[in-house]
């Protein structure tokens, strides 16, 4: 059993599809991360990170597939209530699984219609060029994030994670596809795994802002896998991850600290043991007012004074 405290205080000014356009006009870049539970979408939230996807990437680090697509829209939907119920600015993005939007467009319709009103998304991420699914949630008051280039959910038409865009020909294509999505509605997109060179040109000719992943430094923001920015990944990283932490080392050590302790006697001490009040010597009731009588007296406390827009 563990306590969670909720966060308090007054909201931050939230993030909207409108703020990160405007976060372009004004040549500020914006950071953008994947999550997909509460405890780290909290974290990320309160490091003043501007985006957070809940990324299909979870299908892999969260579930051990091999690749994105086994995912589920149920369970990309569980993930994504757990990550909005952290979050008090980041804008949030739910990116439809593979099958979720590969169908009749009333399909892809009603499904990103669960994201929303099932899990609090913000937005919805849906890779390649679906111009006219673009279109049709854009009418359906849906912000769509894009997504082209190196698209997971293609792993078998590309044979394998290759990066795009690499002749003259498929940069012209993606080029159309980028504009083509930005004219059917969608608020930003995604570019991942191209040349920097195609990015900057797509960066450069769009309003709507680009987030990079693999894509050089000159896209309007950057994202990254939580996973791979904190080596929780078990494999070699991309060229384009740079690791700012090492959470396998740390939790790696605090579990075998753990079990050694266990394995000594050493935890738990007497301190963080509950013990009898001295009432119970003389009789058998329960003291209500006993420090001991409640499992975390200051959470309880604090839950009471809790509230959230
Ligand atoms: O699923 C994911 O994590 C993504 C990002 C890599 C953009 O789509």
């Amino acid at each position: 059993m563990s306590l969670t405290q909720l966060p308090a205080g007054a909201p931050a000014t939230k993030v909207t599809m409108p703020a990160l356009a405007e976060m372009k006009r004004q040549g500020k870049p914006i950071s953008a991360l994947t999550a997909y539970d509460y405890s780290t979408a909290r974290l990320v939230d309160e490091a003043g990170i501007d985006l957070l996807l809940v990324g299909d990437s979870l299908a892999m680090v969260v579930l051990g597939h091999e690749n994105t697509l086994a995912v589920t829209t149920d369970e990309m939907l569980h993930h994504t209530r757990a990550v909005r119920r952290a979050v008090r600015r980041a804008l949030v993005v739910a990116d439809m699984p593979f099958g979720s939007y590969h169908g009749t467009l009333a399909e892809g319709l009603a499904n990103a219609v669960r994201f929303v009103k099932e899990a609090g998304a913000e937005a919805v991420k849906i890779e390649g060029a679906r111009v006219e699914l673009v279109r049709a949630l854009t009418e359906a008051e849906i912000p769509v994030v894009g997504h082209l280039g190196l698209t997971p959910q293609s792993v078998h038409r590309m044979g394998g994670y290759r990066v795009q865009a690499r002749t003259a020909e498929a940069m012209r294509q993606l080029r159309a596809d980028a504009r083509a999505l930005a004219r059917a509605g969608a608020g930003a997109l995604v570019l991942e795994g191209i040349p920097r060179e195609v990015a900057a040109a797509i960066t450069a000719e769009l309003e709507i802002p680009t987030i990079g992943i693999g894509a050089g430094p000159d896209c309007d923001g950057q994202i990254l896998v939580f996973h791979d920015l904190v080596n929780l990944t078990f494999a070699p990283p991309a060229k384009f991850v740079r690791r700012y932490g090492d959470a396998a080392a740390l939790l790696r050590s605090a579990i075998e600290h753990y079990r050694e302790d266990v394995e000594h006697r050493a935890f738990p001490s007497d301190q963080e043991s509950y013990h009898l009040p001295k009432s119970a010597f003389a009789a058998p009731a329960v003291d209500s007012d006993d420090a001991d009588a409640v499992v975390n007296r200051d959470a309880l406390q604090d839950f009471g004074e809790f509230s959230r827009p």
